[in-house]
């Protein structure tokens, strides 16, 4: 059966490309998701994207993902470090999560360190740039073999 992964961007991830180059990469969210639907074809996935900026409306995505959904890869942005409701949500919904960062969070300012995401994920992906995503992808391939 073909199973199906929303990849779930948050806050200020829709301006990729452009944000701060030297931190984040030149490669749009487009290209981002562009090849997250390719290389999930190739491991047999069905891969929709979501991006947001809004921390409701990310948490309306992961509950309308129960029963749609059997993974997601989610950049949280900077609600990462803050949001105890999306941490809940994704407690709450019980969906394999594989967090990821372009950035390498744990080498950056300590406020960086922290992640709520990370208390309800299956694991971590970060400093890999847009690399990272395809990485999640495979691990959660992986993860939901093994499940
Ligand atoms: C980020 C890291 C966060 O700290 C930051 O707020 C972001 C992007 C990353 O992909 O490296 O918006 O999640």
């Amino acid at each position: 059966m073909t199973q199906r992964i929303l990849v779930l961007n948050g806050p200020n991830l829709n301006l990729l490309g452009t944000r701060q180059p030297e931190v984040y990469g030149s490669v749009t969210l487009e290209m981002v998701e562009q090849s997250c639907v390719a290389h999930g074809k190739t491991l047999g996935l069905d891969v929709s994207c979501l991006q947001s900026n809004h921390e409701g409306a990310l948490i309306d995505a992961i509950h309308a993902a129960k029963g749609v959904h059997q993974g997601i890869v989610l950049n949280a942005g900077a609600y990462t470090h803050t949001s105890i409701a999306l941490m809940d949500a994704l407690i709450s919904v019980e969906i394999p999560t594989v967090e990821v960062h372009l950035s390498n969070i744990h080498a950056r300012e300590s406020f960086r360190h922290v992640s709520f995401i990370s208390k309800a994920a299956v694991g971590q992906i970060c400093g890999f740039g847009a690399h990272g995503y395809i990485l999640a992808l495979e691990a959660l391939v992986q993860h939901l073999k093994e499940a």
